[in-house]
């Protein structure tokens, strides 16, 4: 490459010496390939470019990431015993863990941590997903619907502390370059919809440089370097480097409660989910629903190996014939606990988890075509996974929800996971809510379409309607405030 430049041209066509050294060093000379078609003020681009690129780190992750590879290969199923399920709780325990759950939130000792760096590239909007709206009666975004579900958390906490405190819960939200000054934008012409702006922290996740199969850097362009985020698990990174964990710890926080942007149901800062974590002392729990059909597009939990770790496998990594396989005694799928990517830490874990998952660099090969220099090519983005950290976790809990309550996915524009899909799953539990609290619902629209929605400010899992519903009756489409 270097008497590639030297043919090139005289002395003045030539990059640094010492440059040139170093990113032959790793192997990534190429990426001064066009440097003679640039100009001065080019050069001076693609240098500041490169020299922005931690080499060291990078070729460690492309290298280990590479060789390594993604399979697991003999995944073992979670015995029932590792996992809450749902028929197992009794309602003093639920109640019991909700106290629990609340009381912590009340003195200040949860945070809530949004994944909203995602580019959204299967829903197809130019807008981050939480700005979108899914056709409700109200119009609300999914940022608004998770903001709301804060305020109430925070006015059922402030209630138990008692004597006029206000309790107030931190919402750390990660973008990427691709979402961040479109999401800080929203939030503040919606004025941060009645939370209070200081609690509202946003901060950006890493990128990565998109590389080939060799692990070499494709340019976008003659002078700038192809580059994707490095993925939902670069929160751990991102988290640390920004400051954010030492920022938590100075305000006391003990928990973080982490999800994706795209579930119109999520619970967000969920006390029994809270509650539960800190009744079995855990360091790390995980959300889960019950795998609808062996085929079907999601992750599953297992362990690494028998007594071994527990992990996330993607339906794309587990063998077809191991996730239609069932368990001879109960008859249900052996991998049939779903990752719906809700999850909670303990501060001290998340501390930790940050530097080991550096360490051994785990990333994932995301094959992807990349716009290049050269037109469009075969590459590789490295991701890591928010569940990367799960191995690393001394205790790891499980916990069983009901899908329809808590899980309404918007990935695709239309069809499975759409915003349609989500908007009726979200009416059909609120209508359901409504119904059992004494209400009617009229409709001269088919419900199948439309139907009632309950705001988040009034009531976060159904509690609290039987004095605004009881023996009333609501037109759909309506929002009941
Ligand atoms: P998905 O894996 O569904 O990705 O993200 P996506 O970007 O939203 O959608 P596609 O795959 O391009 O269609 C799950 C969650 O992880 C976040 C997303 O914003 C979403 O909340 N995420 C994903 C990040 O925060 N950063 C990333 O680099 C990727």
């Amino acid at each position: 490459m270097g008497e590639a430049l030297l043919e090139a041209g005289g002395e003045s066509m030539l990059p640094p010496q010492a440059f040139l050294e170093r990113l032959k060093d790793f192997g990534q000379e190429h990426t001064l390939g066009r440097w003679k078609e640039l100009n001065e003020v080019e050069r001076d681009e693609l240098i500041c470019e490169l020299e922005a690129v931690d080499l060291p780190r990078v070729s460690r992750i492309a290298r280990k990431t590479l060789q390594r590879g993604d399979s697991l290969r003999n995944p073992v199923p979670l015995a029932e015993a590792s996992v809450s399920c749902i028929e197992e709780r009794t309602a003093q325990e639920r109640e019991r863990w909700w106290g629990l759950g609340l009381k912590a939130i009340s003195e200040g000792k949860l945070a809530v941590l949004l994944l909203s760096g995602g580019q959204g590239t299967r829903l197809g909007s130019n807008d981050p997903k939480g700005c979108i709206n899914i056709g409700l009666p109200s119009g609300k975004s999914l940022f608004q619907l998770q903001a709301e579900r804060i305020l109430r958390i925070q006015k059922l906490a402030s209630n138990r502390a008692g004597s006029g405190r206000l309790v107030m819960i931190p919402w750390y939200i990660m973008t990427s370059p691709f979402t961040d000054t479109a999401t800080r934008q929203f939030f503040e012409a919606k004025k941060y919809f009645g939370l209070e702006a200081q609690q509202v922290i946003f901060f950006q996740q890493g990128t990565l440089p998109c590389v080939t199969k060799e692990g070499k850097i494709i340019m976008e362009s003659a002078c700038k370097i192809s580059r994707a985020p490095d993925g939902n698990g670069g929160v751990y990174a991102a988290l640390k480097t920004s400051g954010h964990l030492e920022d938590m710890a100075k305000r006391g926080i003990h928990y973080v409660d982490c999800f994706s942007v795209d579930n119109a149901l999520v619970r967000v800062a969920d006390p029994l989910f809270l509650g539960y974590c800190i009744d079995r002392n855990v360091s790390c729990a995980a959300k889960a629903v019950k795998k609808l059909y062996p085929q079907e597009r999601v992750g599953v939990f297992v362990r690494r190996a028998k007594n071994g770790p527990v992990a996330v496998l993607e339906y794309s990594e587990l063998d077809p014939a191991l996730a239609s396989s069932v368990n001879q005694e109960t008859g249900r799928l052996n991998f049939k606990w779903s990752n719906i990517c809700m999850q909670m830490y303990s501060l001290e874990f998340l501390a930790a988890v940050t530097d080991e998952l550096e360490q051994d660099s785990i990333y994932h090969v995301a094959e992807k075509t990349i716009p290049s220099a050269d037109g469009p090519v075969q590459g590789i983005k490295l991701e890591q996974y928010i569940f990367d950290a799960f191995p690393y976790a001394p205790s790891v809990a499980i916990f069983e929800v009901v899908r329809e309550e808590e899980f309404a996915p918007v990935k695709n524009a239309s069809g499975v996971d759409s915003p349609e899909s989500a908007r009726l799953l979200l009416l059909r539990l609120h209508m359901r809510w409504v119904v059992a609290a004494g209400g009617f619902i009229l409709h001269s629209v088919p419900l199948h379409l439309t139907g009632v929605e309950v705001s988040p400010l009034i009531s976060y899992a159904g509690e609290n309607l039987e004095e605004i519903c009881h023996g009333r009756s609501f037109h759909v489409p309506c929002e009941i405030r």
